[in-house]
């Protein structure tokens, strides 16, 4: 099946990597199988594997053109219904068996995860499950070469500390978006220290784990003043931002 998409949707649907993780998640859910909800559902692939295990599947994405390829290539299901909305204003009236909220990136701080599932989970039933249903984030002291908040990708840096897991947000439960803490680095490295670098984990169901893919969470690289360090320094640095309202929130300092 061709599949419609935007051009950064199509980019989402060619990363098996990420693909896979959610096709296995979605095919080893085992639960009651009557009402999915899958929010921010951009071309509809998920929605797609969802189709053939669900009674009903009500698909909400906010971008019109967006929602137009997936309602085109979910149309031959018809226990799909697409609708082209914001998750937070959507007037949910049932309780799902399953919530699917793949508006994920590194850390959810730029993208708005945290508040649609916030918004959407009292419509999930008791025994309902969320997809995915974890997070957790790693960091490192750096040494980096570009002075801005920035993804990876092809970026360069060098690894001076240990990594620490910093955070795990469990997203089945309510989630304070403002995040605020200290966070100490035992260095491995004789170096200038000038970043910290953030590493996203997330977890889909209990068995599977999935860590960055081309198209999911690339490690963000942000800049901090410098500091010289040298092996087994402890180093304290407070991170400070707010989930989903973009890395411009992010403060690093010591
Ligand atoms: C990372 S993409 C993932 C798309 C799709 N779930 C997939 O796995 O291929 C996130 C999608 O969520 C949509 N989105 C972001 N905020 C939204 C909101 N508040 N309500 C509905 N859709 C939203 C975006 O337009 C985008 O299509």
């Amino acid at each position: 099946m061709k599949f419609q998409t935007t051009p950064y949707h199509f980019d989402l649907v060619k990363d098996n990597s990420r693909l896979s993780v959610f096709r296995e998640a979605i095919k080893d859910y085992s639960g009651n199988m009557g009402l999915a909800y899958d929010l921010g559902c951009g071309s509809g692939i998920l929605s797609y594997f969802l189709a053939w295990k669900f009674d009903e599947i009500i698909a909400i994405e906010i971008d019109s053109k967006t929602s137009r390829c997936a309602f085109n290539n979910l149309k031959d299901f018809d226990n799909v219904r697409v609708i082209n909305k914001d998750v937070l204003e959507y007037d949910f009236s049932k309780k799902a068996d399953l919530i699917v909220c793949e508006m994920l990136d590194t850390a959810l701080i730029d993208e708005g995860e945290v508040q649609a599932l916030n918004h959407a989970r009292k419509y999930l039933k008791k025994d309902g499950k969320i997809i995915p249903k974890a997070i957790f984030n790693t960091a490192e002291l750096v040494s980096m070469q570009r002075d801005y908040i920035h993804w990876d990708e092809d970026a360069k840096y060098e690894t001076l500390s240990y990594t620490i897991n910093y955070s795990n947000i469990d997203l089945t439960e309510y989630v304070d978006p403002d995040f605020n803490k200290t966070l100490e680095f035992k260095v491995n490295k004789d170096g200038i220290a000038n970043g910290i670098k953030i590493t996203t984990y997330t977890l889909l169901t209990d068995d599977i784990i999935c860590g960055p893919t081309p198209m999911l969470n690339p490690p963000l690289l942000i800049p901090i003043d410098e500091i010289p360090v040298k092996c087994n320094d402890l180093i304290n640095l407070k991170l400070r931002y707010i989930m989903g309202e973009g890395i411009e929130t992010i403060e690093a300092e010591r």
